[in-house]
């Protein structure tokens, strides 16, 4: 049994990461392991744990299982969770009791648990302690470590715990069955080292590790040979990418610019941190049409002092300049989105007015919500959490108010442009029409024909909700 250990999941040790390309392998006693068996993915969380959730259903099909989209029909269920909040623990665990009572029908049925939660210790000492039903927890780290994983529980019959505190290296080769056929997640570093005093992630994540740029490169151009429209380059921390580098002096500015001359139709990335965005960058982004006018640029607070309690970096003043410095560089047709937590230990009405007054000052495209959710291991989580719960409700509600007043009004000024869309599928909310993106992240539901999904097309926008635009095709 492997147990994860927060102490040596917080340390950051000098040694050289390595890129190891042959780490995934299938002993041979497992390669028809999957066959006649369905499996099951279920994922929480960010765009990482979907990426990972992609590897995790592709090292599976390796082992000759094949996809259900029910859980019931499944042999084996894997759970790859998110730690972010308290509510994404909750919803795992719930699904969790759903899934025992099938267990109890079906005892055959393999659950697994990966991802964010599998590295905290308090939650693998639960499972330990009250989930002995289950068959594996796996991490972040060692996912390509699953056939293995999968045969040492055969064997034993019993609960495999198998988690690495420490990230350890980068691992190439590995398999991916992407969701889409269109747009493609790329993995551009992992972890992150800047230990925002809330957040799980350098715990759950590790150190920063950035991936060669040739790795990534070929990678782009293979899914360009495939068809792929548009790449979102991934990362906790994208603006960072490089740093890590010891002998390389080549940063997200030139990673940018060389899958940008992929030709690759449309680049996108996320996350950025403020702290890292430099002026090259942005001469980067305006310069080549086919990389996204779309930064997502996470504010987190409106109010210096509480930035610092966060551990950010940067103030309300320096953060309202580099906003500034992107709209100029990039005008206003551009979008930006961003992240605000509400309810930090400490923040008072005042702090709070200053987050509504940068709001208002910016007038986001869109922006996701939070309240504060403490998490054990994390510095914030020792604070003195001085604001009711009622009156971080209040804030959200309030906050709310003004965030979806903006993201209405930089919608409205899209009715009757002309704007293009990578159409993705049928639209969820009315099968008469295909739903897609424009560059600028907006959703738009299209009237169009089936024939016109996995193009980038032309759409008059006739009308605008707060969350989408709706259009017909300009041909
Ligand atoms: N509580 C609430 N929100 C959080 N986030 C990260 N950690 C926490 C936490 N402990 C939010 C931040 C981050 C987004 C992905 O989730 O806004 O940008
Ligand atoms: Fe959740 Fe963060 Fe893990 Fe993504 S990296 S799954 S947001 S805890």
């Amino acid at each position: 049994m492997k147990i994860p250990d927060f102490k040596e999941a917080k340390k950051r040790t000098k040694e050289e990461i390595k890129i190891l390309k042959n780490e995934y392998n299938i002993p041979d006693d497992m390669k028809d392991y999957g066959k006649n068996k369905k499996y099951f993915v279920k994922t929480y969380g960010c765009q990482m744990n979907e990426h990972d959730s992609e590897v995790i259903s592709a090292i599976l099909e390796d082992m000759k299982f094949t996809k259900t989209d029910y859980y019931e029909d499944a042999d084996l269920i894997i759970l790859n969770t998110c730690a972010i909040r308290e509510n994404a623990h909750n919803k795992t665990f719930g699904m969790l009791g759903r899934i025992k009572h099938l267990k109890q029908e079906k005892t055959n049925l393999m659950v697994g648990l990966a991802g964010c939660m599998s590295q905290e210790e308090s939650v693998v000492n639960e499972i330990i302690d009250k989930y002995k039903w289950m068959d594996f927890v796996f991490g972040t780290h060692n996912i390509h470590k699953l056939p293995e994983i999968l045969k040492e529980h055969t064997k034993s019959k019993k609960l495999e715990v198998n988690v690495w505190s420490n990230e350890g290296n980068v691992i190439e080769g590995l398999p991916s069955k992407r969701d889409s056929k269109y747009k493609a997640w790329v993995n551009i570093m992992y972890g992150c080292d800047k230990f925002c005093t809330y957040c799980i992630v350098p715990y759950t994540r590790g150190k920063q590790r950035s991936r060669m740029p040739e790795d990534i490169i070929d990678e782009v151009k293979n899914l360009v040979k495939d068809g792929y429209k548009e790449v979102t380059l991934l990362g906790q921390n994208v603006n960072a990418y490089g740093k890590d580098f010891k002998e390389k002096d080549y940063k997200m500015e030139n990673l940018l610019e060389d899958v940008a001359k992929t030709g690759i139709d449309r680049v996108r990335f996320v996350t950025s941190h403020p702290w890292d965005f430099t002026d090259k960058m942005i001469d980067v982004i305006a310069k080549y049409d086919n990389i996204c006018n779309y930064i997502h640029l996470p504010v987190q607070s409106g109010s210096s002092k509480i930035l610092k309690l966060m551990g950010r970096r940067y103030s309300k003043e320096s953060y309202l300049e580099l906003y500034k410095k992107i709209r100029n560089k990039l005008g206003s047709d551009a979008s930006i989105t961003t992240d605000i937590i509400v309810g930090f230990p400490g923040e008072d009405e005042k702090d709070f007015e200053e987050t509504l007054s940068l709001a208002e000052e910016c007038k986001f495209d869109s922006a996701f919500t939070f309240i504060y959710s403490p998490r054990e291991g994390t510095p914030a989580a020792k604070m003195v959490d001085n604001v009711s719960k009622e009156e971080k409700e209040k804030r959200l509600y309030r906050l709310n108010d003004v965030i979806n007043k903006y993201a209405k009004e930089a919608n409205d000024k899209y009715v009757g442009k002309t704007v293009k869309v990578l159409v993705e599928s049928v639209s969820e909310k009315d099968n008469s029409m295909l739903a897609g993106y424009t560059d600028t992240m907006k959703l738009v539901n299209v009237k169009a024909d089936k024939k016109y999904i996995g193009q980038i097309i032309n759409v008059k926008i006739e009308d605008a909700k707060t969350w989408s635009l709706d259009g017909t095709i300009d041909e």
